[in-house]
């Protein structure tokens, strides 16, 4: 049984919790030290429950000795508490801290296919000098694409063209020129158009691709010349590719022409020595045109005796070729990320 001098040694007891408490470093930790200071087996637990047996003069000194001792602990391991409960909580704010001075993280950026970029080049070109922009069928008849054109079945022409025909109806347009009969079979003149386009031909090499895209030009009004046609070629040369290149008419045959010329740029690649682009030629043909022919008039109904016209069919790999240095036309068609990626914006 304790006597009153242990009653008496609490305060070093006391002492010794005090800095227990505070060397803890973690709430369990405080709480396995709360059971042995507080619980059933601890001294201060044990000295309460003995007092009934000292002598009554001792009591009352030991019962105070003892219930300060006890609120002192209790007092420490709230405060104790309540400190390691802020500490948590400021370590966690600071390792969940967002540094907003750090960089971004890099996200790789698309941009518009090289053929989408010239396209829409040309089309902003000729909309800027007047002209308006219209679409035909992929999947032509043989009248339009060919016969209305003033190339009739068994024209030797047909075979400048290497055709995926469906049926002897039906094929896949081989150019981009039916537009001009289906707009004027719809239209009167003045007419000023642009027509872009997929077209197809058996036909695949470094500057020919079975799929390809053409623009169609056709302007039809009274007193239209070829000095026309030239001119408005040349602006929009110049204007395209905004630096001067050597430009090139030369005769050639179209059917639904008459004159007929082909036009070929210099080559960029060679600087005009000839190289496996431009076929050593130092030249590379990029579009087609001439005057509208009369008998596609007859063939929809306009006054061939009043208004004149000129057309013109160019090929938007070509252009984008040259424009920016790919000296194979297939590669457009590979989604190759190697090329695309230099066409990031
Ligand atoms: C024509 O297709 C005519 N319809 C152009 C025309 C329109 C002439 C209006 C007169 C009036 P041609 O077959 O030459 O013509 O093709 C025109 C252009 O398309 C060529 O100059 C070339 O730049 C491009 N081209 C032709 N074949 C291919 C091909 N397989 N791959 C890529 N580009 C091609
Ligand atoms: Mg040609």
């Amino acid at each position: 049984m304790p006597d009153l001098e242990a009653y008496n040694q609490l305060e070093r007891h006391v002492l010794q919790a005090v800095e227990d408490i505070q060397s803890t470093q973690s709430e369990s930790e405080l709480d396995q030290l709360r059971v042995s200071l507080l619980g059933k087996k601890a001294l201060v637990t044990h000295l309460i429950r003995s007092i009934r047996h000292l002598p009554s003069e001792s009591r009352p000194v030991a019962g105070k000795s003892a219930a300060a001792a006890k609120s002192r602990i209790e007092q420490e391991l709230q405060t104790k508490r309540v400190d390691l409960r802020i500490a948590a909580r400021n370590r966690r704010l600071e390792s969940e801290k967002v540094d907003v001075t750090l960089p971004g993280r890099e996200c790789s950026r698309g941009g518009p296919h090289p053929l989408s970029r010239t396209m829409d080049r040309m089309l902003e070109i000729f909309s800027g000098i007047g002209f308006d922009i219209v679409v035909g069928p992929e999947i032509e008849d043989d009248y339009h694409n060919f016969e209305a054109l003033n190339i009739p079945p068994e024209h030797p022409a047909r075979a400048m063209q290497d055709t995926f025909y469906f049926n002897d109806q039906k094929l896949l347009r081989t150019h981009t020129s039916p537009v001009q009969i289906r707009y004027m079979e719809n239209n009167s003149p003045p007419m000023r158009v642009v027509a872009p386009g997929r077209v197809y031909r058996c036909d695949s090499d470094i500057t020919h691709s079975p799929m390809f895209h053409q623009l169609e030009g056709l302007v039809v009004d009274e007193h239209t010349t070829f000095a026309d046609l030239k001119g408005v070629l040349e602006y929009f040369v110049q204007e395209f590719f905004e630096v001067d290149l050597n430009l090139r008419f030369r005769p050639s045959y179209f059917p639904f022409t008459e004159p007929s010329a082909e036009v070929d740029i210099s080559c960029v690649f060679c600087e005009g020595s000839g190289c496996s682009v431009c076929k050593k030629s130092g030249w590379l043909e990029v579009l087609g045109c001439g005057m509208v022919h009369p008998a596609l008039y007859q063939n929809v109904g306009i006054d061939g005796e009043r208004f004149t016209g000129y057309a013109f069919g160019m090929g938007v790999e070509r252009f984008t070729m040259l424009r920016y240095g790919v000296n194979d036309l297939r590669l457009f068609f590979r989604n190759d990320l190697e090329l695309l990626r230099q066409f990031q914006w």
